[in-house]
C-alpha cells in the first residue's frame, strides 16, 4: 500500500520524487522519506507524518543529485515513525532502498543475517532486504545486479523494491513482485513509480513492469530482465488520462472534485457499450470459452465498496437467471472452499487492479479452471493482467481514499454486464429495454442529482452531535446503504451500520433511541412499503429518518423526504449512492476531518 518513486537522470531527483509522492501519497501516509545519490555520498531525509512533514526538513537548494529514490508509508510492520520509515540504508550507507508490500520469510532471513554480525535499526519487514542484497554483494564482489537477482530470489511474500547505492550512483534498481511498480522515460531520464499518476506529469508512455522482473534505470535507458538475468520484452503503453485529470482542479479535496465527475466517468465507462439498436455490447464477455448453456454459478467478488458493487450484480443478476449468483468478499472467498470449475464464472472488481485479497481469489479460480472477467479502472492492472478477459471502468484516475466514481462506474458496468450475461444465458432482464435507454440518460440525471448537494449538507447536520448512523434498504437498495455507512464511518469516524429494512427488528433497533439519524433507501416502488413501515418503527423510538425515495412513490407525514429524478429503478441506486456521498463529505467537513486522507487508511490495499 506504500507509494514509491525513483529517478535518474542529468538534473536534479528532486522534483519528480516529491511530485511523484504527492501523487502517491493516497497509497500511505503515515511516514514519508527520501534517498538522493552520488559518487560523494548517499543522503537520507525521513519525517513521522505526512509528506509535506517531510518536505518542511529538505532544503531543494542543496539536493543537486540526480538520482534518487522515495517512499511514502503504511504501517505493516513496526508503528508509524522517522525510524520504520523508507527509504532503509546498510551500516556503512553505501546501499538505500524503499519497499511496497511484504515480506513474509523476513524473520527467519534476520535471524541469519543477526548471526552474521548485522545490526538492525528498524522494526519493519522491509530492513531485512537491504542487509540482504548488502550481504550478496559483498559476496558477489560487487555486481550489483547479480546481487539483487540473488537477493530477490529468497524473498517471499511481495515486493515492489526501488533501490540506490553509492557504487554505480548513476543507476536506481527495480524488482518486482505482487505489487506495483510502472516506469517511463524522457530523453534525458529515466524514473519509476507505484502507479502512472506519479509519471504522468513526465511522460504518458509507460512500462508496467511484470512480476518477475528487475530493471535497471540510467539515464540514458532501460535494461528489464527476469529474475534470472534474461532479457524481458518491454511492452509500453499510453496513460489513458492527462495530467489535470490526477489534480484538485479548484475542489477543496479529490473527493469532492470526483463526486463531480461521476457524469462524465459514467459517459466515458457507457462509450461503446450501447449500440444504436439499443442493444450491449460486452465482446470481451461475449468471447469468454465459457460454455453458457451448462454454467451453473456466477461468483461476483472484491473487496469494501467494489464489493457493494458486487452485490449489486447480483441481485439484479439474480432476477434476471436461473444460474447461482453469489457475491463474496475476496477476503473470505479462498476460505470457503467455492464451488470452482469449468462451469463457474467468476467476476472480480476492483478500482485499483490491485488488491491482494482479490488477487489471491483470481489466482485461486484459474487454478481450480474457473472462466475469470476482471472490472477495473487501471489499465495494465495486476489483476487485469490476470483475468481471462478485463472490461474497464473508464473513471480516470480516482485519488481520494473514499471510493466514489470508482463504484457507480462500476455500478454501470456491472448492470451492462447483467443485461449481456442474461442474454448468454437465455434469460429475461426485467425492463431491458427501459435499463438501456435510462443508462444513456443516467449522465444528465447525475447531474440534477449533484444540483441536491445543498440539501445534503443542510441534512448532514443532523449528525452534528450523534456518535452513531443507521442506514437501511432493501433489494437493491441495500447496497447502497452498505456504502452509504462505509462512506460516512470512513471520513467522518461517526460509527455507522447498515440493514436489510426488515432486519431492524431483529436486533439492532435497541439501538436506536432520541435523535439516532436513520438514513432509509425506498427506491424500490414494490417493497418502498414495507420499508416505510420499518421507517415508522424507528421514529417511533426516536429518530430523526431522512428518506430517499424515487420520483413517484407515494410517501407522506415523514420530515426529510428527498426524490431522485426519473429513472429506472434498477438504476436509481446509482444517483441514490451519490447522495450519501455528498452527506458522508458534509458530515467530515463538519467534523473537521481530512477529507482524502481518513485515518489508518489507504487506498491501495496491496496486503492480505
Ligand atoms: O481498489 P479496490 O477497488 O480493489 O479497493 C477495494 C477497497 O479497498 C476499496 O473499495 C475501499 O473499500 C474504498 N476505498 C472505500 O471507499
Amino acid at each position: 500500500m506504500c507509494g514509491i518513486t525513483g529517478f535518474t537522470g542529468k538534473e536534479s531527483a528532486l522534483p519528480f520524487l516529491l511530485q511523484g509522492l504527492e501523487r502517491l501519497e493516497y497509497r500511505g501516509y503515515d511516514s514519508a522519506g527520501i534517498t538522493l545519490v552520488d559518487h560523494e555520498k548517499m543522503t537520507t531525509y525521513k519525517a513521522k507524518g505526512k509528506l509535506a512533514d517531510l518536505k518542511k526538513i529538505i532544503d531543494p537548494e542543496a539536493c543537486p543529485q540526480c538520482a534518487g529514490i522515495g517512499h511514502t508509508r503504511w504501517a505493516t510492520h513496526g508503528v508509524p515513525s522517522q525510524l520504520n520509515a523508507h527509504p532503509h540504508s546498510n551500516a556503512d550507507s553505501t546501499i538505500s532502498l524503499v519497499h511496497n508490500g511484504i515480506i513474509e520469510n523476513y524473520q527467519k532471513i534476520k535471524k541469519d543475517l543477526l548471526a552474521r554480525g548485522y545490526v538492525f535499526r528498524s522494526e519493519t519487514d522491509s530492513e531485512v532486504v537491504v542487509h540482504l542484497l548488502d550481504s550478496w554483494y559483498r559476496r558477489l564482489n560487487g555486481d550489483m545486479e547479480e546481487a539483487l537477482r540473488h537477493t530477490v530470489r529468497e524473498l517471499e511474500g511481495s515486493f515492489a523494491l526501488c533501490i540506490v547505492t553509492t557504487y554505480i550512483p548513476d543507476k536506481v534498481f527495480v524488482a518486482k513482485k505482487e505489487s506495483p511498480m510502472v516506469i517511463g522515460r524522457t530523453a534525458d531520464s529515466s524514473f519509476c513509480g507505484s502507479d502512472a499518476t506519479a509519471l504522468i506529469a513526465y511522460t504518458k508512455e509507460v512500462l508496467v513492469l511484470e512480476d518477475g522482473q528487475i530493471a535497471v534505470l540510467s539515464a540514458d535507458g532501460i535494461k528489464v530482465t527476469d529474475f534470472d538475468g534474461n532479457p524481458a520484452e518491454q511492452a509500453w503503453i499510453s496513460i489513458p488520462y492527462d495530467i489535470e485529470a490526477a489534480q484538485k482542479g479548484g475542489y477543496d479535496s479529490y473527493m469532492m472534485k470526483e463526486i463531480h465527475e461521476q457524469p462524465r466517468a459514467v459517459r466515458e465507462t457507457l462509450r461503446g457499450r450501447l449500440s444504436p439498436e439499443g442493444k450491449i455490447l460486452m465482446p470481451e464477455l461475449d468471447q469468454l470459452p465459457v460454455r453458457w448453456n451448462e454454467l451453473k454459478r456466477i461468483y461476483f467478488i472484491a473487496c469494501g465498496t467494489a464489493y457493494h458493487a458486487c452485490i449489486y450484480a447480483k441481485t439484479l443478476l439474480q432476477k434476471a437467471v436461473h444460474v447461482t449468483c453469489i457475491a463474496e468478499p475476496a477476503s473470505e472467498f479462498r476460505y470457503e472452499e467455492p464451488v470452482l470449475d469449468r462451469d463457474t464464472l467468476c467476476i472480480f472488481v476492483s478500482q485499483s487492479g490491485e488488491t491482494a485479497d482479490t488477487l489471491a481469489a483470481v489466482k485461486l479460480a484459474k487454478a481450480e479452471g474457473a472462466h475469470t472477467f476482471a472490472v477495473t479502472n487501471v489499465l495494465g492492472s495486476s489483476l487485469a493482467r490476470a483475468a481471462d478477459a478485463t472490461v474497464y471502468t473508464c473513471a480516470g484516475p480516482e485519488i481520494a481514499v473514499a471510493s466514489t466514481k470508482a463504484y457507480t462506474t462500476q455500478l454501470v458496468l456491472l448492470a451492462c454486464i447483467d443485461i449481456r450475461l442474461s442474454e448468454l444465458l437465455g434469460g429475461r432482464m426485467p425492463d431491458k429495454e427501459r435499463i438501456i435507454t435510462d443508462l444513456n440518460n443516467l449522465p444528465a440525471v447525475l447531474d440534477r442529482t449533484l444540483d441536491m448537494e445543498p440539501m445534503m449538507e443542510r441534512l448532514a447536520v443532523l449528525l452534528q452531535d450523534q456518535r452513531d448512523a443507521y442506514f437501511i434498504g432493501r433489494q437493491l437498495d441495500y447496497p447502497t446503504a452498505l456504502e452509504g455507512a462505509l462512506k460516512l464511518k470512513e471520513i467522518s469516524y461517526i460509527h455507522a451500520d447498515a440493514y436489510y429494512a426488515g432486519e431492524l427488528k431483529h436486533g439492532p433497533i435497541a439501538l436506536i433511541e432520541k435523535d439516532t439519524v436513520v438514513m432509509a433507501l425506498a427506491t424500490q416502488a414494490e417493497i418502498a412499503a414495507k420499508t416505510f413501515s420499518n421507517i415508522q418503527e424507528t421514529i417511533a423510538r426516536g429518530a430523526r429518518v431522512i428518506i430517499i425515495t424515487g420520483p413517484d412513490i407515494p410517501v407522506s407525514g415523514f420530515e426529510n423526504v428527498l426524490r431522485l429524478p426519473e429513472i429506472a429503478p434498477q438504476l436509481i441506486d446509482i444517483p441514490a449512492a451519490v447522495l450519501l456521498q455528498q452527506f458522508a463529505y458534509f458530515a467530515a467537513v463538519n467534523k473537521g476531518c481530512d477529507i482524502d486522507q481518513p485515518r489508518n487508511l489507504a487506498k491501495s490495499v496491496t496486503v492480505e
